[in-house]
């Protein structure tokens, strides 16, 4: 905070998103995994949340909870023995929300080859002590890298807000689909052609 003649002008602190990396490495064990050897997507979801929540709580200063969880895409499996390594970065804030990517990828400890098995976007909200919601640093936007991260979550966030409005009980009126479900593999019921 500073204070000028007459004026009380709050300064918000800035940040690099460089700040905000955080990186885990676990190995997968047995316990985790299906009945092939392969480790359950639920578990690698849970590693994702975690290390999101480290993530915008480093760059936030304040704990946060989880807004939305974007598509995560399993690419690749991930072995039973494999190490796997989340990383993340705050991509993109608002006011009190903030947008973390994470990568993850698995290396077979023998051979050392490396894979992307998902990228996926957390969007996490920092909280005051009270539970109301809190305003978060602004993102110093240093390498032309920043930037495009910046305007491609700003663009995600876009887009799902248009698809919740399209697609909202007030405003879908089925009917108008109908013709265009006939291609699709599906049965119509006949009360609703009526
Ligand atoms: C998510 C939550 C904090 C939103 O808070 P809110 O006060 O209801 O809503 P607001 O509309 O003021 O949203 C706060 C911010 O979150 C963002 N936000 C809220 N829901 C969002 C969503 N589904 N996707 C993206 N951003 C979202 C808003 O855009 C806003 O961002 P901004 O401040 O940067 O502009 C609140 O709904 C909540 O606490 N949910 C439960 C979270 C939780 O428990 N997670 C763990 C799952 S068990």
């Amino acid at each position: 905070m500073c204070r000028t003649k007459s004026k009380l002008i709050m300064i918000k602190t800035i940040k690099n998103s460089k700040d905000s990396e955080v990186e885990i490495t676990e190995l997968m064990k047995p316990i985790n995994s299906n009945f092939s050897g392969k480790i359950h997507g639920g578990y690698i979801l849970n590693l994702m949340d975690q290390i999101a929540f480290a993530c915008a709580s480093k760059y936030s200063g304040k704990y946060c909870v989880t807004a939305s969880v974007n598509t995560v895409d399993f690419l690749n499996p991930v072995n039973v023995g494999d190490f796997l390594t989340l990383k993340a970065r705050v991509n993109y804030v608002g006011n009190t929300s903030m947008t973390v990517g994470i990568r993850v990828e698995s290396e077979n400890i023998q051979s050392g080859k490396k894979t992307h098995c998902n990228s996926s976007y957390f969007v996490m909200v920092a909280k005051n002590e009270d539970g109301s919601n809190a305003e978060v640093p602004k993102l110093h936007l240093y390498e032309s890298e920043d930037v495009r991260r910046f305007i491609r979550s700003k663009s995600r966030l876009e887009t799902n807000k248009l698809r919740k409005k399209t697609y909202s009980q007030e405003s879908f009126d089925y009917k108008e689909h109908l013709d265009e479900l006939k291609k699709y593999n599906v049965h119509i019921d006949p009360k609703l052609l009526d």
